[in-house]
């Protein structure tokens, strides 16, 4: 399986490196950027070959990932439109880009998966949701899922609005995971911790919970609730955050994700 990749960021070098720990040989491997120093550092980091814009040697390959900003996308697929060839997977992993609206910048280019990973994917811990377009067979969507479960696990979607909804969940949710953890990091520091030691405390309080929720099959409110002891110290906390409607506040901030998700999608996919 060889890919290209439009876009050596953040996202490209999780997915690289991912591909790379997983056996895929640096040679099948290329990445397009403009900027100098982000090809050096693809090339010292992974050995693979790169390139400054799109050409002709993007035809060696079976997948091309767009991994740019969801505002630079119809720039980087109006660039990629000359040299793409029919047999080609083209996966877009922006944020709220309508798979139809990368489709009509490539020129009608039927094989399209919409991709949206997390960060996770940097420490192989990805969780990306999938979303094929009609016109992908079978062998597409395994292109797809070989390419992102190199980062993690896949969840494939049925629709756009689904993508959207995973994209306010799962994509934008690590940034909700590290909004709880710094303020109990800051809670630390309100305690009387240094800040190394309130950081170590809050990040091992969370991959504990998550390692304990990953491998129990008990509900999450029951795992909650065997911490919460009537009258102790948890009980305190939590009637506290019940009162301040954190639950409610964590529901409404996804929603609002996943309003601009779609927002995203009609302001990034005209043209
Ligand atoms: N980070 C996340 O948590 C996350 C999660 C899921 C999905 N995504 C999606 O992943 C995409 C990439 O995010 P990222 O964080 O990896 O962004 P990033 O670090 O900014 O990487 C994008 C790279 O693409 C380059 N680029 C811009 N236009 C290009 C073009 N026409 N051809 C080739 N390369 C081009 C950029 O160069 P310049 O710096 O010069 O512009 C930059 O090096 C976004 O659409 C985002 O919605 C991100």
């Amino acid at each position: 399986m060889k890919i290209a990749f439009i876009g050596g960021g953040n996202m490209a070098t999780a997915l690289i490196g991912g591909l790379i720990k997983q056996g895929t040989p640096a040679g099948y491997l290329y990445a397009v950027d403009p900027v100098a120093e982000t090809r050096d550092r693809l090339e010292k980091t992974f050995r693979i070959v790169t390139g400054e814009a799109a050409s002709g040697k993007l035809a060696d390959y079976d997948a091309i990932v767009i991994a740019v900003k969801p505002q630079t996308l119809k720039e980087a697929a109006t660039a990629v439109r000359p040299f793409i060839v029919e047999r080609q997977l083209v996966i877009s992993i922006a944020a709220g880009v309508r798979s139809t609206d990368v489709a009509r910048w490539l020129g009608d280019h039927a094989r399209i998966v919409r991709a949206m990973p997390n960060t996770p994917a940097l420490v192989g811990l990805g969780v990306t949701g999938l979303l094929a377009s009609p016109t992908v067979n079978h062998d597409g969507r395994m292109l797809a899922e070989q390419v992102l479960e190199a980062v993690g696990e896949v969840v494939w979607c049925n629709n756009e609005a689904e993508i959207d909804s995973i994209t306010a969940l799962s994509g934008s949710g690590p940034a909700y995971v590290f909004y709880f953890m710094e303020a109990l990091a800051t809670a630390a520091q309100n305690l009387g911790f240094p800040p190394e030691e309130a950081r170590r405390l809050a990040v091992g309080t969370f991959t504990g919970a998550a390692q304990l929720a990953a491998q129990s099959e008990e509900s999450l409110s029951l795992l909650r609730e065997r911490v919460t002891s009537k009258g102790g110290t948890t009980a305190a906390a939590i009637a506290s955050f019940m009162e301040s409607g954190i639950a409610e506040a964590i529901v409404k901030g996804t929603s609002a994700a996943r309003q601009r998700a779609y927002e995203m999608g009609e302001e990034f996919g005209q043209g």
